[in-house]
């Protein structure tokens, strides 16, 4: 009977210190893979990002499903790791455009799927992080990297025709 229990608790403290080690290496690979972005405690609370919109309003227009931007127009968006962020016109959601590492551009709901904050591109990585405390992280397929959000973010088909972005909002 006394060898039953303590095997039974042998069993036990094995499982808890399983599953102690797992969340600890998960963890570790998480840190690993995530690069957090150099940003302010305060500005993190107040959920300030670091991606601005184009100073020139009139490079993107929005209709009939798509944005158009006129890359000439943006010149934010002329190095690698740039972004910006458009708003409003009718837009559904929030929207942010970087310029990738692969020279490609692509294109993000910019709400984080925790509380809704904004996102900003991570240079030297294929992400997109929160810029609020909670830092949750996002990879170029929309999964969570890092962070309390638990839903994937959603990604935008994103072209470049004739010196214009097309963006597919559906
Ligand atoms: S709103 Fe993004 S981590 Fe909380």
């Amino acid at each position: 009977m006394v060898t039953q229990q303590y095997t039974r608790r042998s069993v036990f403290s094995s499982i808890l210190s399983f599953v102690a080690v797992a969340s600890i290496t998960v963890a570790a690979w998480a840190e690993e893979k995530v690069k957090f972005l150099d940003r302010g405690f305060f500005s993190r609370l107040l959920g300030q990002c670091a991606t601005a919109e184009p100073k020139d309003s009139g490079c993107w227009s929005y209709s009939g499903g798509r944005v158009v931007i006129e890359v000439a127009r943006a010149p934010e968006l002329s190095a690698k790791n740039a972004a910006i962020r458009l708003e409003g016109r009718g837009l559904p959601n929030r929207m942010l455009v970087v310029h990738c590492d692969d020279g490609q551009y692509r294109a993000v709901r910019n709400e984080c799927t925790h509380a809704g904050r904004r996102l900003d591109p991570v240079p030297g990585t294929r992400t997109v992080q929160c810029c609020s405390i909670g830092k949750s992280t996002f990879d170029y397929d929309g999964r969570v990297l890092y962070g309390p959000a638990s839903r994937p973010t959603k990604w935008y088909p994103a072209k470049q025709e004739n010196g214009r972005i097309v963006i597919s909002v559906s």
